[in-house]
């Protein structure tokens, strides 16, 4: 009997190594932590490959069976709910979640963004702040709601832009922060210091601040 396990579920499109992140932190620090499912909206997702390495159940939701974005979020949903987890991980997930899907699973669903948020969102972040001549740049765990990338600010991790930094020298700058941040976050929440209530977010009893945590 697992009755104890924290249970979180992973989305992703691609590479999955944030995924591969959490899967290492549990493993290493043999945390109650159970990622009872991963899913992907893309059969080529190379995260597949790592779940199934770490014997981790999989599959694979295309949009391709989906006439509307209303069906594929159902269906998504449906199979979210079939393992009632305690909180649903997108972790490079590439698709727009609508309303009815994001206000169902409302605090128990958090992203992570390769931006110091509310500063570019959207994609194409490494380039943009560098285009902007930006002195510092970073990455965001934040709660998904509504508004694209503008949920409420959970914990961020930054880093100093050198003169020589190019957005793929910046993408694997932040990719080495996310792998960090992510798993400490879920962390968080798995050992209830980090709560999400309808009043509010809470870390260890006291308001979160709005810009978050920085770690
Ligand atoms: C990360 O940079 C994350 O911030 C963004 O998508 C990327 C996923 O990378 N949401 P990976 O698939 O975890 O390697």
């Amino acid at each position: 009997m697992k009755t104890n396990m924290y249970k979180i579920i992973v989305l992703i499109s691609g590479n999955g190594s944030n995924l591969q992140a959490i899967i290492d932190d549990i493993k290493n620090h043999q945390l109650p932590i159970e990622i009872s499912l991963v899913i992907s909206d893309r059969q080529s997702a190379y995260g597949l490959e790592r779940s199934q390495k770490a014997g981790i159940k999989t599959i694979v939701i295309s949009s391709k069976d989906h006439a509307t974005r209303e069906s594929y979020d159902r269906a998504l949903q449906e199979t979210i709910d079939q393992h009632t987890p305690d909180l649903i991980v997108l972790a490079g997930f590439m698709r727009i979640l609508g309303k009815t899907f994001v206000q169902h699973f409302q605090g128990r669903l958090i992203n992570i963004h390769p931006s110091l948020l509310p500063h570019y969102k959207g994609l194409q972040t490494h380039e943009k702040v560098l285009a902007a001549k930006e002195k510092e740049h970073g990455a965001t765990v934040h709660l998904v709601t509504e508004d694209l990338d503008g949920g409420p600010i959970l914990a961020f991790s930054k880093l100093n832009i050198e003169p020589d930094d190019t957005p793929e020298s910046l993408q694997q700058r932040v990719h080495l922060l996310e792998h960090r941040l992510y798993p400490t976050v879920i962390r968080w929440f798995a050992e209830d210091r980090l709560t999400c209530l309808p009043e509010g977010v809470f870390f260890e009893g006291k308001r979160l601040p709005k810009s978050g945590i920085h770690l």
